[in-house]
C-alpha cells in the first residue's frame, strides 16, 4: 500500500513537508493535494521521476503535463519567452486553477510535455502544493492522480485505490475544493484559446483576456482535438455512463435498466420528489449551481463505482457557458 500522510489543509505540517521533497528529491512521486483535484507530482526536470508519472498512470508519453510552479518567476524560466499576456494573467489568477500552454525554453527536457515545443504551466493555490513547492524550490510535473482515461480523485483515497504502489507518498488534506481540473488556455496563438473548460470559470477569464476563444465545439462536438491528451474517452468511471437529456428521461432510462436486473446509480440536478421508491437505482442528487456540482461530481462518480453499479445515468447538464466544464467531462466520460 502507498504510505498516506494526513496534512493540515490550511496549515500544513513543515515535518510532512519535508518529508515529501525528500521523496522528491530521492525520484520518487508524491501525491499531492491542490484546490482542483489531487495531482501526482515528480520533479519536472528530472527525467526519469518524468517517465515513472507515464508508467505510474499508464500514460502515453506523447501526453504532456502541467508543469507546477511556485510563481510567475519559476515560470518563466520553463518558457522561451514570456509575454505581456502571459504575465497579465499570471498576475490576475495565480496561484489559481488556470493553466496556460507557453512555448517551452531549451533547457527544460521534452519528455515533460510529451516531446511537444510548448509546455502547460500552473501555479495551485492549495496551501499544501504551495508549500511544498516552496519547500523544493524547483517546479513538479503534476498529472491528475489517477490511471489513464480514469476519474480525476479529488481525496487521497481516490489515489490510493487507483494507484497504489505505484506511488511513493500521498498528502491527504481532505476532499478538493474545486473538484475538477484546471482551465487550460493556450496563449500562443493571436488569439488566446480555451482547450479545455475548468474551474476557472470563463467570465471570469473573459474579464482579462476579453479576446479569448471558447470553441463550443470543445463541449459539443466529438471531432474537435484542440489539446494533445485530450481523448474523446477521458475522465471516465468504470462503470458505463449514460447521459438523458432530462430529468424524466434519467429516470426512465435508470428504472428501465434496473428493472432488467442491472445494477444503476442515477445521478440528477434537481429537487423533485416521485412516488418511485428509490431503492431500486442508487439515486443522488447533486446541487444546481454549477461550481457546486462540479466539486461533487467526481466523487459522486467515484461513489458509486465503489457500490459496484454497472451503469451511471446522469441528468445533462443545462447548455450554458457556466456549465461547460461539466458538461464536457460527462460527455468524455460518457459511453455514446
Ligand atoms: O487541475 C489540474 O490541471 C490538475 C491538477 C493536478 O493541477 N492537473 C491535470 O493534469 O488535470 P492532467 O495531466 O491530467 O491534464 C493536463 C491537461 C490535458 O488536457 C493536456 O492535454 C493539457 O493539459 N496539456 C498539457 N500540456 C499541454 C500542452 N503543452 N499543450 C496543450 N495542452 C496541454
Ligand atoms: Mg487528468
Amino acid at each position: 500500500m502507498a504510505r498516506v500522510l494526513t496534512v493540515d489543509a490550511r496549515a500544513p505540517d513543515a515535518g510532512i513537508i519535508a518529508e515529501a521533497v525528500r521523496v522528491l528529491r530521492g525520484g520518487g512521486l508524491v501525491a499531492m493535494p491542490t484546490e482542483t483535484v489531487y495531482g501526482l507530482a515528480a520533479r519536472a526536470l528530472d527525467e526519469g521521476a518524468v517517465a515513472r508519472v507515464y508508467a505510474a498512470k499508464g500514460r502515453p508519453g506523447h501526453h504532456p503535463l502541467i508543469a507546477h510552479v511556485e510563481g510567475e518567476a519559476q515560470a518563466r524560466a520553463l518558457a522561451a519567452s514570456w509575454s505581456e499576456r502571459a504575465s497579465l494573467v499570471a498576475k490576475a489568477f495565480w496561484p489559481g486553477p488556470l493553466t496556460i500552454v507557453v512555448d517551452r525554453a531549451h533547457d527544460v527536457p521534452a519528455a515533460v510535455a510529451g516531446g511537444g515545443p510548448s509546455i502547460a504551466i500552473r501555479a495551485p493555490a492549495h496551501p499544501v502544493a504551495l508549500a511544498l513547492l516552496r519547500a523544493l524550490d524547483e517546479p513538479v510535473a503534476a498529472p491528475s492522480a489517477n490511471r489513464f482515461q480514469g476519474l480525476s480523485p479529488t481525496t487521497a483515497d481516490h489515489v490510493v485505490k487507483q494507484l497504489g504502489d505505484a506511488v511513493d507518498l500521498v498528502l491527504d488534506a481532505g476532499p478538493c475544493e474545486a473538484g475538477i481540473e484546471s482551465t487550460v488556455v493556450d496563449l500562443r496563438p493571436a488569439r488566446p484559446r480555451v482547450l479545455r473548460p475548468g474551474a476557472l470559470d470563463l467570465a471570469a477569464l473573459r474579464r482579462v483576456l476579453p479576446d479569448v476563444e471558447a470553441p463550443t465545439e470543445i463541449v459539443r462536438g466529438a471531432e474537435a482535438r484542440p489539446s494533445p491528451g485530450m481523448e474523446a474517452r477521458h475522465y471516465a468511471p468504470r462503470a458505463r455512463l449514460l447521459l438523458a437529456d432530462t430529468w424524466e428521461e434519467a429516470r426512465r432510462i435508470a428504472y428501465g435498466l434496473a428493472s432488467t436486473g442491472a445494477r444503476v446509480g442515477l445521478v440528477t440536478h434537481e429537487k423533485r420528489t416521485t412516488s418511485v421508491p428509490e431503492k431500486q437505482v442508487i439515486a443522488r442528487s447533486l446541487p444546481q449551481e454549477p461550481a457546486q456540482y462540479a466539486r461533487l461530481l467526481y466523487r459522486t462518480l467515484h461513489d458509486l463505482d465503489d457500490a459496484g453499479v454497472d451503469v451511471i445515468v446522469v441528468q445533462g447538464v443545462p447548455d450554458d457557458e457556466a456549465w461547460w466544464a461539466v458538461a464536457d467531462r460527462l460527455r468524455r466520460g460518457s459511453t455514446e
